[in-house]
């Protein structure tokens, strides 16, 4: 099990080091791959021009554009919720980055009130992410909304 408090503690003190979205994004998602268990693919898709385009991420090259309303992610951004998928193969239109991925995270991340990028995570083990784990990330991704400089 997946030690939250601790995870965002040491994320809110790593930000404060230095907000810059690329510092901070970068370390983020290397935190989140070393500490929770069974993921192949943890990081960040940015909105650019109604498109998300790749940002920071561990694990393997992944696709560089996904527009909104396309996949996961782009679901994820333009229904502005929280997707807890636990088979990507059943998900209409999900696009599959590294074929081992079988269960997928995404959260919105919001700017101005607007979502403006995604966290992304996936796993090769079905069904990988609990209620814990989606209440644990939305923390993570509030402590992203309110710390992070996007600029
Ligand atoms: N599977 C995602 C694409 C991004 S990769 O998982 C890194 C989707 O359907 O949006």
């Amino acid at each position: 099990m997946t030690d939250y408090e601790l995870l965002c503690r040491q994320a809110r003190e790593m930000i404060a080091s230095d907000p810059w979205y690329v510092a901070a994004l970068s370390n983020l998602s290397a935190m989140i791959m070393e500490t929770l268990e069974n993921l192949n693919w943890a990081g960040f898709y940015i909105l650019r021009e109604g498109t998300l385009v790749v940002g920071p991420f561990q694990g393997k090259p992944a696709c560089v554009h996904i527009p909104a309303g396309k996949g996961v992610c782009g679901t994820a951004v333009a229904e502005d919720r929280t997707l807890n998928v636990p088979n990507v193969h059943a998900f209409p239109g999900h696009i599959a980055c590294d074929s081992a991925s079988n269960s997928e995270i995404v959260i919105p991340l919001h700017r101005h009130g607007k979502p403006a990028a995604v966290l992304d995570i996936d796993s090769p083990l079905p069904n990988r992410f609990t209620a814990e784990d989606e209440a644990g990330l939305k923390n993570i991704a509030a402590l992203i909304e309110e710390a992070v400089a996007w600029e």
